[in-house]
């Protein structure tokens, strides 16, 4: 048996286990360990009798409580669709400057408006709704059909020359093609085009003669564009001179869409979409339109 030895300073006895020179104290369990073991004890005894706790077979003790997460989680979904449904129907209802006015609802729609976007426009608009060749940028604010709430909601309802019975139609013709304009004429009247929208080069004027483009323009393109080609949403006829442009601005291409024409085709969301649907997609648009960079 081993030799007890008690340290000199504490006047413990030690265990006789030691390391490096080091020696441990025989010393009692410190009280805190006790209480905090028993407080441990004490507490599971309530929570089984208070909660669910122990498998039998099929079942389990319930607890007096008859806490039950799945429940909770059924009640919550329950609430938080009531309050979507709320919420969809004072989309649906209310007028766009009063969602407006609404943090709540404003911000619905713009995180609703997003998913929606991405899902079914993105592929034509570009995810951030800038567009690209042949398909209009959202967020530019030059609208072709008119940037109201209402006019964007109606364009997005019934599309533009799609099987819709109310579509917006719209055509720019092929006066090149058709033979509606001599090819002379169309040289002067792209100089004239890249004139008005602060294009013209060296190009413009050496290959039409812009001044001559003006009455052809008057004659040939002013009825749908407006004197000034300004454009005219009544038409879907795009402001020839903001430097927005669907198809393109540059020589080549206006030179292309003057010649062959141009039919844009959206689709129509009638039918895919609730009406509160096609009205958020309206506020989110607006929404990208008032933040761009
Ligand atoms: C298949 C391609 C395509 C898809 C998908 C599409 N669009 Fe379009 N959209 C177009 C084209 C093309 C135009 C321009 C038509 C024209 O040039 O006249 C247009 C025009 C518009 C306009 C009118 C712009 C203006 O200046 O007046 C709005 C608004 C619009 N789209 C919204 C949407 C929304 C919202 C969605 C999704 C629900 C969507 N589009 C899905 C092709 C598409
Ligand atoms: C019947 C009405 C109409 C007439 C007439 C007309 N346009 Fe257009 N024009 C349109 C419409 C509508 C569009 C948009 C087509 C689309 O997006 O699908 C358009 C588009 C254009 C574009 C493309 C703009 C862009 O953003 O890319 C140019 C350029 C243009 N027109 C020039 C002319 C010129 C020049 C003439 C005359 C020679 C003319 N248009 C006559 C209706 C007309």
């Amino acid at each position: 048996m081993a030799v007890e030895e008690r340290d000199s300073h504490s006047g413990y006895l030690t265990t006789g286990h030691e390391w490096n020179g080091i020696k441990e104290l025989n010393r009692p369990v410190p009280w805190p360990v006790w209480f905090f073991l028993f407080a441990a004890f004490l507490f599971s005894l309530v929570w089984w009798v208070l909660m669910p706790a122990w498998p039998i077979g099929e079942t389990y003790t319930h607890g007096i409580l008859e806490v039950d997460q799945r429940k909770t989680v059924t009640e919550k979904l329950i609430a938080a669709r009531a309050r979507q449904e709320e919420v969809l129907s004072r989309i649906a209802t209310l007028d766009f400057a009063e969602i407006r006015n609404d943090a709540e609802l404003m911000s619905y729609a713009v995180q609703t408006g997003q998913t929606l976007f991405g899902d079914n426009c993105a592929v034509c608009h570009g995810t951030s709704a800038t567009g690209g060749p042949g398909y209009p940028d959202l967020v530019d604010q030059a609208w072709l059909w008119g940037g109201e709430d209402e006019d964007i909601a109606e364009t997005i309802r019934v599309g533009i020359n799609a099987d819709h019975p109310d579509s917006r139609i719209s055509q720019m013709m092929a006066f090149g093609r058709d033979g509606l304009l001599e090819s002379t004429d169309i040289s002067d009247v792209v100089s004239y085009v890249r004139t008005i929208s602060g294009q013209a080069d060296e190009d413009d004027r050496r290959l039409g003669d812009a001044l001559r483009g003006k009455d052809i323009f008057a004659d040939n393109c002013a009825s749908c564009h407006g004197e000034e080609g300004h454009g005219e949403t009544d038409f879907g006829a795009p402001d020839l001179t903001d430097g927005f442009w669907i198809y393109g601005g540059d020589r080549q291409s206006v030179r292309e869409t003057v010649f062959k024409g141009r039919t844009g085709h959206m689709p129509s969301w009638e039918g895919r979409f609730e009406p509160h649907t096609i009205r958020i997609l309206t506020l989110y648009l607006r929404h990208l339109g008032e933040n761009r960079e």
